[in-house]
This record gives C-alpha cells, structure tokens and sequence, in this order.
C-alpha cells in the first residue's frame, strides 16, 4: 500500500460533491492502492456545514478501506495544508438578476482567495483542477494568485466536454467509445467550445470519414457545446454525476497516466497561437508521472482556426473583465 495522499475538494455539500467524494474514498480517482487523507472546504453557513456533516456520515458509512481520514475545514489555508490534490468545485452560481460581470466579479473573489491559500499552505507539487465555472478564468485567476507555485499546477475543467463528444460520436458512428480516439475539445468550457473531430478517429480511420459535414456542424459540435443546458432543461438539475466522472478521469490520468490524448485546460505555451499563460482546453498526454505535454503539430482546419480564435477572444475578455483580481 502506498503512503496516503492529501486530497482537498471545496464545494463537498453541492451536488458535484455529492457524486465526486465517494469515488476519491472508493480508489476510482487514484487507484485501489492509493489511501487518501480528505479536506473539505464549504462556505461557513449552517446549512452548508450540516449537509456536510451529513456527507461526511455516509462516507463514514462506506467503510472504504482507503479512506484514512476526513476532515471539515472553513478556512482555505487549513483546507489546502500539504494538499497534493485539490478539487475546486464550489463557486457561485448564477443568482436571479446576475449579470455576468457580476458573476465573473464573484467568483474571481472567491478564486483569487483559494490561489493565495494554495500558494501559502498546499504541497509545492500539488495539481488543481477548477471546475467551478467559469473555469478558464478562475483557474487562471488562482494561477496567478499562486506566484511560488508553477504554473502547471493549475487545470481547468474540459474533460467532460470530450467525453461528452466521445460519446455522441460513438453512438452516431455505432461504435463503442473504447473506439473513438484523439477526441480533443479546445478552448473554453462555454458553448463556443471548439470539439475537434477532423484529429479524432474511430476504429484508427479518420473520425470525418464517417460522418456528413453538415453533421458535423450543425449536430456535433452546437449539441456538445449545449449540452450542459440540455441535461437542465431535462433534469431540472445541472449535470452532476457525469461532471464528477469527468473530474475523476481528470485527475486519475494528470496522476497516472493515460494511453489516449487527454483535453485539459492548462497554461499555454503559445503553441497554436493561443496567448501564453491562458487557460485552455487543449489536447495533451498524461505521461503517467504527474506531468503532461500539449500534443504539438496538429493541422487544424481554416474553420476550426476560427473556432479557437472566438474562444481565444472570449477568454481575453473574461480575464479583462477581473484584472483587478490578479497581480501585476
Ligand atoms: P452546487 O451549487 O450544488 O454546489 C456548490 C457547493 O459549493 C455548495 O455546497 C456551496 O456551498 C459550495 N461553495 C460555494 N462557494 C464556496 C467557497 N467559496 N468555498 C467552498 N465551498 C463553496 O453546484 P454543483 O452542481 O456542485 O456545481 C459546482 C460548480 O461546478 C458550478 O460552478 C458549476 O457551474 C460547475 N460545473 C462545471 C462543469 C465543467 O465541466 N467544468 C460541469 C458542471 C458543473
């Protein structure tokens, strides 16, 4: 058995949280050899802090074998000491009558709070995933609120975005997903996600062969990127089991690898003519040592270009829009 790895995850009480914790506990995360110590940040309300102890009792309950302890923190600091992994799911949600800045404001507040925590108190190697949204720009807003951290630390959240595409080309194709490889999905986790299918291939055959253009525009890609609203305007509910999953094979590939092309937000490094520094979806490989690489060399097409220059501007004007809240 391995030594145990600290695990933080802000939000535990919402309904991600609800779907994510028992998978961390249960080995899905970081394998069945790994035990984990968790930390679990929630707003310091009553009622935040009962539906966590609540949470805390059915975890309890699980008796997982690899869950070596758990604890409930209000303070950032306390919630990210010596944390290898963090999970930063809780964030504001749209109130009714929000503006987007306002929205943006709030949750850059909240951000630039866990950055300088995480900066303070976690492990100098520690890996973040935001999937508080909007996560590009809050990851990015943490990232730099994090100056003795390296910037690789920080991810945000695209995943769900390729596995959401994986399987509508899977099921379009009648193919399993195990078939469907190098599905990447660029940019920012908003509708305006580029899914990039003309790099993708099902059965080792070029995924567009198998599919009409016409498919592929008005289909693929505006239903990847509503889907989100769709599992809404279904459920009643936002998506929260498939974000967790999402979130789970995020971070067990980022830590041990994976044999297929994985989308994760990251920094750039100017590859594809995406500014550096910038939180963006891009495809990478999980080497299987904690480390990644942003696939390199790719063709993208005249239209797909323009996909990733939209997303580009949109994310600029995002982190114009809360300058104030990262340092010079
Ligand atoms: P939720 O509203 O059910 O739960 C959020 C939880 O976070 C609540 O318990 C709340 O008290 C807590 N929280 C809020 N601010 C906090 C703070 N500063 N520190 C600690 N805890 C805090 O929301 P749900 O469904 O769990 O979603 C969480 C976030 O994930 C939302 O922002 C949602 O938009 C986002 N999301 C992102 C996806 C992605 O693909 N990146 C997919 C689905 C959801």
């Amino acid at each position: 058995m391995k030594e145990p790895v600290r695990v933080a995850v802000t939000g535990p009480a919402g309904n991600i949280g609800y779907a994510i914790l028992f998978r961390i506990a249960s080995g899905a995360m970081f394998g069945p050899d790994q035990p984990v110590h968790l930390s679990l940040l929630e707003r310091p309300n009553p009622r935040s802090s009962a539906a966590l102890k609540g949470v805390m009792m059915e975890l309890a309950d699980c008796a997982f074998p690899l869950l070596k302890s758990m604890r409930a923190e209000q303070d950032p600091r306390e919630a990210f000491r010596d944390a290898d992994y963090a999970l930063l799911i809780g964030a504001r949600p749209r109130g009714p009558g929000m503006e987007r800045a306002d929205l943006l404001e709030a949750n850059a507040a909240i951000f630039r709070e866990q950055g300088r925590a995480l900066n303070e108190t976690a492990s100098r190697n520690v890996k973040v995933i935001v999937v508080g949204n909007p996560c590009n720009t809050n990851a990015w807003i943490a990232m730099k609120n994090a100056p003795d951290l390296a910037p690789e630390c920080f991810s945000a959240m695209l995943r769900l975005d390729q596995n959401r595409a994986m399987a509508m080309l899977a099921e379009k194709t009648r193919t399993d997903v195990t078939d469907i490889r190098h599905m990447a999905v660029w940019g920012n986790h908003s509708p305006s996600m580029a899914p990039d299918i003309w790099n993708a291939t099902v059965k080792g055959e070029p995924a567009d062969n198998f599919v009409t253009d016409q498919w592929i525009r008005e289909e693929f890609i505006p239903t990847v990127g509503k889907r989100g609203s769709a599992i809404i305007a279904a459920r009643g509910a936002s998506s929260a089991a498939s974000a967790a999953s999402a979130a789970v094979d995020h971070m067990h590939d980022w830590a041990l690898g994976a044999d297929d092309w994985v989308t994760m937000g990251v920094p750039s490094d100017g590859s594809y003519g995406v500014p550096e520094g910038m939180i963006f979806g891009f495809p990478c490989i999980a080497k299987g040592d904690g480390t990644y690489e942003i696939v390199k060399g790719l063709t993208l097409n005249e239209e797909q270009q323009a996909r990733i220059a939209k997303n580009i501007a949109d994310l600029e004007e995002e982190m114009a829009a809360v300058k104030a809240f990262v340092p010079d």
